[in-house]
């Protein structure tokens, strides 16, 4: 076959693909926030962050510390209520709920937005109590029901083969990277929507770490994950979206985001290439 006789098939397919673009799949919004701002007593943490986050992709958090990951975070299912001091303003969605609305019900909210710190918490429990202290408490009885969660859970963590014979032991004799684990299937227990994640690997073992994150990046297409790191390299493996905050006159900032290749190989701004960069922050 000659160039020249192929090159109309060539064309004519490039046209039909031309003419037919493939369907781009764009996710709905599941956190949209319009003029957020978080203080803590007369002192500003967060000034004017308007952030939407896609539903079931990994948004990271990156920036400097103390320019209000956290805080912002916090803001989200409202746990900065508990917060002394901390005031926050501006508007929060998630889904359809008006995060801020005094009306709005926050145990109800905190199911569907569950949270992990950089310290594994469990409580000084059984490893099976850890799990079925928050069902019970959302009014889940049944044995039979909370034996399948249980099982459930350990298993989409990867910890079912590890702790299966010893549930009723304590979580506090487990691994640091285990007991994270541990957190993150507590919070899956609840089958939140959204699960927030504040530095969850930066205490662990790098070998710990990894399996966390691999587990981290098994949750995208299933919840929506906004995780904040510092490590870069951890942002970049796993995120869909990245948005870079900033520190500036006192108060932290939403520098720019977008998708994770765009913020950082093509950066928009100054601060945010430096920063990616490494030569700042
Ligand atoms: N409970 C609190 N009471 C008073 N000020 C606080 C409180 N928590 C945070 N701050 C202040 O708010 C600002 C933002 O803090 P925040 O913890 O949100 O930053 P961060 O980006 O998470 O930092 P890091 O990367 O170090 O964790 C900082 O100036 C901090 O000192
Ligand atoms: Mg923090």
């Amino acid at each position: 076959m000659t160039a020249t006789t192929s090159l109309p098939a060539l064309r004519s397919v490039a046209e039909e693909a031309h003419a037919a673009p493939q369907p781009v799949e764009i996710q709905p919004i599941e956190i949209r926030t319009r003029s957020l701002s978080l203080s803590y007593g007369r002192k500003p943490a967060l000034l004017d962050v308007s952030l939407d986050v896609p539903r079931h992709q990994i948004t990271a958090l990156i920036g400097p510390s103390g320019c209000g990951k956290s805080s912002f975070l916090s803001s989200l299912n409202r746990l900065s209520d508990l917060l002394p001091n901390c005031r926050v303003a501006g508007e929060i969605r998630i889904g359809k709920t008006d995060v801020l609305d005094p009306a709005t019900d926050v145990v109800a909210l905190r199911r569907r937005v569950g949270m992990i710190f950089q310290k594994p918490n469990p409580f000084p429990l059984s490893i099976r109590r850890n799990l079925e202290l928050p069902l019970k408490e959302h009014g889940v009885r049944q044995r039979s029901e909370l034996d399948a969660i249980v099982e459930r859970t350990l298993t989409e963590v990867g910890l079912w083969p590890e702790v299966q014979d010893r549930l009723d032991r304590s979580a506090l004799t487990l691994s640091g990277g285990q007991q994270q684990r541990l957190c993150l299937a507590r919070a899956l227990a609840l089958e939140p929507e959204v699960i927030l994640l504040d530095e969850p690997c930066s205490a662990l073992d790098p070998i710990s770490s990894g399996v966390v994150e691999d587990l981290i990046a098994s949750l995208r297409g299933r919840y929506t994950v906004v995780i904040v790191t510092h490590n870069l390299a951890q942002a970049r493996r796993i995120a869909d979206r990245v948005a870079f905050f900033w520190l500036r006159d006192g108060a932290g900032r939403l520098i720019e985001e977008g998708p994770v290749d765009a913020v950082f190989d093509r950066p928009r701004d100054e601060l945010t290439a430096a920063y990616v960069r490494g030569s700042r922050g």
